[in-house]
Parts: structure tokens; C-alpha cells; sequence
């Protein structure tokens, strides 16, 4: 408890699942809180839940001029900012030869560039106060291939580039910046990714074939941005952390021993 007690933090896409999740954490550890996404209903609902140490900012993270009015409401609010999850996300599947190229920069332009901006924008007043922690949240699809997410894991992978070249630049000036890379969680993007049925059976037997063999919920992501976060990881940056239940591990030979038995 009070981990994250007198910081300040901005959580994008915190409207719903991880980001919401990670809001109320970092409420609950005593951080001040900035919640922004698309969805103002369930963004200002939520904001207005977790109380005067919430707020909420309707922000299009693609747009560079909207992260200038969120950090300023942030600062005119809270009187500084201490912590950036880069949470705002799209997932797109999609065949690489179904991809248009508009296909391809939508999805960049919000998870790659929309983490670029937000970089920009608050690295520098972190710098002032010589202190900070940025937590980018790429993916399993960061960590290796897949099929039908060819924008989707460009962009992931590029954010973890990205949190390297921030840390090796930022890291001299106090900020310490680390990509997270969740896996199977259960939240609206994996919900709306299988909708019928059938997919959902499919999806239940898929988690089998992960080590721990089960879907992950939004909170066992959240608590690991509040590490990175307080100074409990106060000499961890440009590192990644696996949150997938093992997925990014590798498969299984599902016909030897060890493997996991999928009813
Ligand atoms: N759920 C998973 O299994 C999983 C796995 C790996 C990575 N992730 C990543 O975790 C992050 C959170 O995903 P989630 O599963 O909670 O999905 P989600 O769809 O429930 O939440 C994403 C939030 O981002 C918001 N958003 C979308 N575009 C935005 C924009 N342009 N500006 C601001 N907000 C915007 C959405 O409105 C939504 O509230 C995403 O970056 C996602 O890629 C999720």
C-alpha cells in the first residue's frame, strides 16, 4: 500500500481493461491519477469513481497537440508528473495481404507513434524534477511472430525499440523507461477478438497450450506497472517484462513429455 504515494501518473487508453485496472492500482498505492482515452462516458464514470485523486482527459494519443492539453491539465491540477503508462492501444487481425496501408498506419500511428508522443511531451518535465518512470506497454506480439498481425506487432516491437533508445537517452536524466509485455489478458480488445462461440472454445484450448495454462485478468498486469512505477525498480530500465502466463516462451512438442494435456 502507498507505494506510489505523492507521484503523479498519466494512464492512457484508461477508460477500460488494463488501463482502468491500472488507474485504480495506482489510486489505491496513493498516486494521483490522469486517466485519458477516446471514450469519454466510461473514462469521466470511472474518473469519477476513484475520487478527488482522479481525473480524466478525453485524448487521442496520435494527436500531438492533445498530449500538450493533457499534460497541461496535469500540471494545473496535480502540480507535476512523476509516471507515463503508455497503455492506449488497437489490435487489428487481419491477413498480411489483407493489410492496407492505411490499415498498417492507423495501427502504428496509435500504439507506435501515440508512445513516441507521449515520450515527448512528458520526458521533459520529468527531466526538470530529475525523476521518472515510463512504462510502455507492447505485447507478446513485441517478443515474436504471429499471423494476421503484421501492423500490430510492427508496432509492438517498435515500442519496445523504442523504450530502449528512450532509456539508454532519458535513463542519464533520471527517467527510468521499461516495456511491458502482456499476453492473453482478459479484457474488451481479446473479448471483441473472440466473439462466437466457436472462437471461444478456441481460444479456451489456445490458453492450454501456455505453461500456466489459463487466461490472465487486467489486475496481474497492473501490478507489475506499479513496480516498474515506485521505487521498488529503482535500478530497472530499458528492460521488458513477460506478463503472458509463459506464452512468449515458445510452443510446445506437444507429443513429448512435458507437454500440457489439452481437453
Ligand atoms: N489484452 C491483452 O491480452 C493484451 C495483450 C498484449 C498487449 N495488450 C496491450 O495492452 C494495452 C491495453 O489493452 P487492453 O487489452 O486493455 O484493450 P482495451 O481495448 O480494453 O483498452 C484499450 C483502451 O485504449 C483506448 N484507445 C484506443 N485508441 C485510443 C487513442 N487513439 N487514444 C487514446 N485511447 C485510445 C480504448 O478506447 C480502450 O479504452 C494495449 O496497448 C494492448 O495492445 C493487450
Amino acid at each position: 500500500m502507498n507505494r506510489l504515494a505523492k507521484k503523479t501518473a498519466i494512464v492512457t487508453g484508461a477508460a477500460g481493461g488494463m488501463g482502468a485496472a491500472t488507474a485504480r492500482l495506482f489510486v489505491a498505492e496513493g498516486a494521483n491519477v490522469v486517466l485519458t482515452d477516446v471514450l469519454d462516458a466510461q473514462g469521466e464514470a470511472l474518473a469519477a469513481e476513484l475520487g478527488g485523486t482522479a481525473l480524466f482527459q478525453r485524448h487521442d494519443v496520435a494527436d500531438e497537440a492533445d498530449w500538450q492539453r493533457v499534460l497541461s491539465a496535469t500540471l494545473a491540477r496535480f502540480g507535476g508528473v512523476d509516471i507515463l503508462v503508455n497503455n492506449a492501444g488497437i489490435l487489428m487481425m487481419k491477413g498480411l495481404l489483407d493489410t492496407s496501408k492505411q490499415d498498417f498506419e492507423r495501427v502504428l500511428g496509435i500504439n507506435l507513434t501515440g508512445t513516441f508522443l507521449g515520450i515527448k511531451a512528458v520526458a521533459p518535465k520529468m527531466i526538470e524534477r530529475g525523476a521518472g518512470s515510463i512504462i510502455n506497454i507492447s505485447s507478446v506480439d513485441g517478443l515474436k511472430g504471429s499471423n494476421a498481425v503484421s501492423a500490430y506487432s510492427a508496432s509492438k516491437w517498435g515500442m519496445r525499440g523504442l523504450t530502449k533508445v528512450s532509456a539508454m537517452e532519458l535513463s542519464p536524466r533520471g527517467i527510468r523507461v521499461n516495456s511491458i509485455h502482456p499476453g492473453g489478458i482478459a479484457t474488451p480488445m481479446t473479448t471483441r477478438a473472440g466473439q462466437t462461440p466457436q472462437m471461444a472454445e478456441a481460444t479456451r484450448k489456445f490458453y492450454k497450450t501456455f505453461p500456466l495454462g489459463r487466461v490472465g485478468q487486467p489486475e496481474e498486469v497492473a501490478r507489475v506497472s506499479v513496480f516498474l512505477a515506485s521505487d521498488d525498480a529503482s535500478y530497472m530500465t530499458g528492460a521488458e517484462i513477460a506478463v503472458d502466463g509463459g506464452m512468449s516462451i515458445g510452443p510446445y512438442y506437444m507429443t513429448q513429455p512435458g507437454a500440457p494435456v489439452i481437453s
